[in-house]
């Protein structure tokens, strides 16, 4: 099957700048595409920071901004992210029964488990106690059934300072909760506005650029996060038994196209 995962859209109100880009209008850009070259993916999968500062005004355009959008989507949120405002502009988004933005999806692939991490006020994610017990349920159940994990952040250190500072915090529930599952195929997320892959602990693990701003390749700056205008980037995955294949794709990237 195939899907699409986009992350950190960081959408403003309708007018605004940020970092001297318009989020929105990159959002618009990179629906296009989608919809241009990937109509035939099942759904759109957005890993959080959908709004840079959560107001109400933000998740309109936001809103706006996906009603173009021709795939199903599935919004998870961010540190950037205010639940409340989420949910009022997002009625029907999915919830679990503590009101966090926790889900699944039964796909071909198998089940994707979609976590919060967001904590209001603070830039690094918690997945406390009643969020561990969703997912530690959910897992149970899943039984040895293929399951693929979205969240906002990562919760082990990439080797970007700062960023490392804000990932998931408190994380031991949460690395107690994967210990010993084998099921575990691939870990999506967000968060830290840059191509990355690798494992951990032997499960694969990806994210991306964001569609608004970037955060530079620099493993020496501590203590703040290094921006940059990098092209933004989404991913068309496909997922099946034996494999999981991660195209990142840079849409705004005009650069000219030939046969060899
Ligand atoms: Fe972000």
């Amino acid at each position: 099957m195939k899907f699409i995962h986009v992350t950190d859209t960081h959408i403003v109100p309708s007018g605004e700048l940020l970092y001297g880009l318009d989020p929105a209008e990159r959002l618009r850009l990179c629906i296009a595409d989608i919809n241009r070259n990937h109509a035939d993916a099942e759904f759109a999968i957005f890993t959080g920071d959908l709004c840079h500062r959560g107001e109400p005004a933000a998740y309109t355009v936001l809103h706006e901004c996906l009603s173009q959008l021709r795939l199903p989507y599935h919004l998870l949120l961010g540190n950037h992210d205010h639940r409340g405002n989420f949910q009022a502009q997002f009625p029907d988004a999915p919830r679990d029964a503590e009101g966090f933005v926790q889900f699944t999806l039964e796909t071909a692939a198998g089940l994707f488990v979609c976590v919060d991490t967001n904590e209001p006020g603070v830039s690094w994610g918690i997945c406390c106690e009643r969020r561990l017990g969703w997912l530690e349920r959910t897992l149970d159940a899943a039984g040895d059934r293929p399951v693929y994990l979205f969240q906002h952040h990562p919760h082990f250190p990439v080797g970007l300072k700062r960023m490392d500072e804000i990932s998931l915090r408190e994380a031991e529930g949460y690395i107690r909760v994967l210990s010993g599952r084998t099921n575990i195929r691939h870990l999506f997320f967000g968060h830290l506005h840059r191509p990355i892959a690798g494992s951990w602990r032997g499960i694969p693990f990806s994210t991306m650029r964001a569609t608004s701003h970037q955060v530079e390749l620099d493993l020496v700056i501590a203590g703040k996060v290094p921006g940059s205008h990098e092209p933004p980037a989404y991913a068309v995955v496909l997922a099946d038994q034996d494999q999981t294949v991660v195209h990142f794709h840079d849409f705004l990237d005009n650069s000219p196209r030939f046969l060899l």
